[in-house]
């Protein structure tokens, strides 16, 4: 058995995929994003391969321009609370936003979806990068991406408050003496904030597992503070071992100044593996996919990055252009890469775009190669696990059937489930609820 904890996997399950033109590939069906059996399916998959969680992602803001899965496709949470009863171990991880929702409904939701699960929720916290959100919401503005971590902060605080509103006991449910709770053993929030005010108590209990495990995606310097302050997990997108690596190091430094220990937070960069027999019919079914996305359409992924800016204005085979500000109120570590890459790299436009929209990375060959990949990540400390997105839907069944084999002979991935809940799989504490620790502390 390696010295570092198993390795952690979760799957993310998006329809019709993360690539624009992946619906075009053979194998995917056409309404993949709407429709139940094909979540299940994947999920079934992810789960007989012992994966820790299944991932959906989310979006607020569609036009014209945004990719097919992202223009029809389910609310997480409700996608969710129908696979808690297709599935009975995988963890349940779902994105919902902090700038566009209340902490009360979102404390309910999640509280909700762990009772259903048995303990199996969590909640991927995201700030939404796109302005045209607002619209939807019915706001003037778009909060800017520092003001976004800000609300994101406190929303987080008051949803985990909520969390803790019943103690453990709370529900005494006697039917002898007519007595269903103990007043002393529920607590009200009384929060009053900058952004919310929130009196509570929640009307649901704590779960199996404490309080939903707590996912962040955003890897700017706020997004890094939020997730190393508060997260349990995160979800991050790297280029290389190298960029992953130092990311790592800093979220787990930054964790411990924080005080916490480094294993309260699990880091899990995101990959999309394609695997063959053999690195030619692997680099084959990348070059397929990669061959269905027009340049019009690379153009327009790439846009959405920074808040839908249209690209096709600049000439295609001149280098990346300068774009000062623009991005930086959107996906902005996303931007800030893409631009950091383009200039050291010197990439032309077309180049940036095709490879926003059909990202090649590492993890294409064959199972070996990739189970060697993963290996070497998890030991070099570049990542705890990983979130395994499907290119196409028999790449996440090829990974579970090729690769997890390799990973589970070399004593670095679970045979088994050992545990029930999220939070066991991935080896995090059951966070104590703060209100009974006052209380303890009151009466010892
Ligand atoms: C790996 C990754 C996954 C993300 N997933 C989502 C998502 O599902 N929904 C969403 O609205 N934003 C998502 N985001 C966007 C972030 O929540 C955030 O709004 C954006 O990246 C800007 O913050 P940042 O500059 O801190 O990265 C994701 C970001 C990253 C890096």
């Amino acid at each position: 058995m390696s010295k570092r904890k198993s390795i952690k996997l979760g799957a993310l399950i998006h329809g019709v995929g993360g690539n624009a033109a992946a619906w075009r590939h053979p194998e995917v069906p056409a309404d993949a994003s709407v429709s139940f059996p094909f979540y299940k399916e994947q999920a079934l998959t992810a789960e007989a391969g012992k994966f820790d969680l299944v991932f959906i992602a989310d979006g607020l803001y569609i036009n014209e321009k945004s990719i097919p899965h992202f223009l029809n496709r389910f609310e997480p949470l409700t996608i969710l609370s129908a696979l808690a009863s297709a599935t009975s171990k995988i963890g349940l991880v779902g994105t919902l936003s902090s700038s566009y929702s209340e902490p009360f409904t979102v404390a309910r939701q999640f509280a909700s979806l762990d009772h259903i699960s048995g303990g199996r929720a969590g909640w991927n916290i995201v700030t939404s990068p796109l302005e045209g959100s607002a619209k939807n919401y019915g706001k003037d503005e778009h909060p800017s991406h520092g003001e976004r971590y800000q609300i994101a902060e406190e929303h987080l605080d008051v949803v985990r408050g909520l969390w803790d509103s019943w103690e453990d006991d709370a529900f005494v449910r006697d039917k002898e003496t007519g007595v269903f709770f103990d007043p002393e053993k529920m607590h009200r929030l009384n929060h009053q904030g900058r952004y919310f005010r929130v009196e509570g108590p929640l009307n649901i209990a704590r779960s199996r597992q404490g309080q939903p495990v707590v996912f962040q995606a955003g890897s700017s310097e706020s997004g890094i503070n939020l997730a190393a302050q508060s997260a349990d997990a995160v979800f991050s997108g790297h280029e290389s071992m190298e960029e992953a690596k130092s990311f790592y190091k800093e979220v787990k430094t930054r964790a411990a100044a924080a005080g916490r220990s480094k294993d309260d937070i699990v880091i899990l960069p995101g990959i999309g593996p394609i695997i063959g027999r053999t690195q030619e019919e692997a680099d084959r079914k990348f070059d397929e996919l990669a061959g269905l996305v027009s340049i019009e359409l690379a153009l327009q992924v790439l846009g959405r990055f920074f808040d839908h800016h249209d690209f096709s204005r600049y000439p295609l085979d001149d280098p990346f252009p300068e774009l000062g500000d623009i991005g930086s109120n959107s996906f902005r570590s996303s931007t800030d890469r893409i631009k950091r890459t383009a200039r050291e790299q010197s990439l032309t436009l077309r180049q940036v775009a095709l490879k926003a929209a059909a990202p090649k990375g590492q993890f294409v060959g064959t199972p070996d190669t990739i189970a060697d990949l993963i290996q070497q990540w998890h030991e070099e400390e570049a990542a705890d696990g990983f979130i395994v997105s499907s290119p196409f839907p028999s790449s996440l069944r090829d990974f579970v059937e090729l690769v997890v084999p390799i990973l589970q002979e070399r004593g670095l991935y679970r045979t088994e489930y050992e545990a029930e809940t999220l939070r066991e799989h991935l080896g995090l504490q059951i966070p104590v609820n703060r209100n009974t620790s006052a209380s303890v502390k009151l009466h010892s």
